[in-house]
């Protein structure tokens, strides 16, 4: 099966497909420390890593049907700020944003487009997501609760590193209509909403 790169669109941002042109962007942004500890992003990471993920990777992903991955572009001006993605065969969602993005909501509101993309029949056959992120990675964790993600604690909660070894994680689950406990599953690890 083959799926074909969709545009997604919400207020402030275009989801479409990264390009090569996107190199010089995505070799700067991937360079940031949080990157390391929280990502399996290449570390260090060099310009040859970016024309391998955007040249090959996202094209192939897309036509195998493997993952899904957009670019995050900002609507006024059209900047890159980051990537998402969701993989096919666990329907896990993953995402980074540029330094200079962050802290404006747009993760949150491209993480919105992503998951309702792929509950309404974007990925054939998805009708429950996955979110994990290493313990500690409260700006993640705050993402997929804005996104209706409910928080679980499977026996063993743990996410693979860059260096096959794994760690404890958060692991959390979205369905095609948001649980009535899932904004509440995270008071533990990230208090009361505000
Ligand atoms: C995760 C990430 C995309 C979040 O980006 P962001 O711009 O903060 O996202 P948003 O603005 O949409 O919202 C996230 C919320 O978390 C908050 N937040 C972000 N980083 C935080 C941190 N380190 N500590 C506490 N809160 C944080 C934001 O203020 C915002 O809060 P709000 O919902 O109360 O307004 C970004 O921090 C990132 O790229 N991190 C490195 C890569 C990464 O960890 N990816 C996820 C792997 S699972």
């Amino acid at each position: 099966m083959t799926l074909h790169p969709v545009t997604l669109t919400t207020p402030r941002l275009v989801l479409d497909l990264p390009t090569i042109a996107d190199a010089d962007a995505v070799t700067r942004y991937c360079q940031d420390p949080l990157f390391e500890r929280y990502l399996t992003t290449p570390w260090p990471y060099t310009r040859a890593d970016a024309e391998s993920f955007l040249g090959a990777f996202v094209p192939q992903a897309w036509a195998s049907s493997d993952e899904a991955t957009w670019a995050v572009r900002l609507t006024d001006g059209g900047a890159l700020a980051g990537m998402i993605s969701v993989r096919a065969e666990t329907t896990e969602i993953g995402f980074w944003l540029g330094s200079d993005h962050r802290g404006a909501g747009l993760m949150s509101e491209a993480a919105i487009a992503v998951v309702e993309w792929t509950l309404a029949g974007g990925l054939p056959g998805a009708d429950t997501m996955l979110w994990r992120a290493v313990q500690g990675n409260v700006g993640s964790a705050k993402v997929a609760r804005a996104a209706g993600f409910r928080r679980i604690e499977p026996a063993r909660a743990t996410v693979p590193t860059r260096d096959g070894s794994t760690l404890p994680a958060w692991h959390a689950v979205r369905g095609a209509s948001v649980s009535p406990d899932a904004a509440t599953s995270w008071a533990s690890i990230l208090g009361a909403l505000p």
